[in-house]
């Protein structure tokens, strides 16, 4: 499984166990259209390759998300390198989230990755503890 999908069940069942939200989990790879009318909230998440944020989420972004709290992460091995987390950040989050202004997004984070080569783990600087604490911050801010 990859970190983005680990990360967005933490933060799915937060968001419903502490919270109470109802929340539907959607891989974009999967779902072709979704009626978005029926949301109040929106959680994006993508991983980062070859310095880019998958495709999928890019063109997620183009929808009209106005009048949603929107919040944004991204699963870096790059994010998750000491010394490296800050250019990361601004790279990954704030570099693709300035192509799209009409998104003002209520939060952003970008987390640590991992990178397996033949099944074997060569890069894991995930840190779940980390996405758990995010879903709770995102938690309090959707129920405001
Ligand atoms: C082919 C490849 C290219 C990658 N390029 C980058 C990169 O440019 N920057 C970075 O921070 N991480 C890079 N990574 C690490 C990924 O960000 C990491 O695997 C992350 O967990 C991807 O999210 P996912 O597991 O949800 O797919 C790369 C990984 C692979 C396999």
């Amino acid at each position: 499984m990859g970190v983005t999908r680990e990360s967005a069940l933490i933060i799915a069942e937060i968001l419903r166990c502490k919270f109470g939200l109802e929340v539907d989990l959607v891989d974009l790879k999967e779902q072709k259209s979704l009626d978005l009318a029926q949301y109040q909230n929106m959680v994006i998440g993508s991983g980062v390759r070859a310095g880019k944020v998958y495709g999928k989420a890019l063109k997620f972004l183009e929808n009209d998300l106005t009048g949603k709290k929107v919040a944004f992460f991204v699963s870096s091995a790059w994010a998750g390198t000491p010394g490296s987390y800050e250019t990361a950040k601004a790279r990954f989050v704030e570099k693709t989230l300035a192509k799209y202004p009409k998104i003002n997004p209520v939060s952003t984070e970008a987390f640590g990755g991992r990178i397996k080569y033949i099944r074997k783990t060569m890069v894991d600087n995930t840190d779940l503890a980390k996405v758990e604490a995010w879903a709770e911050e995102l938690g309090k801010k959707f129920t405001q």
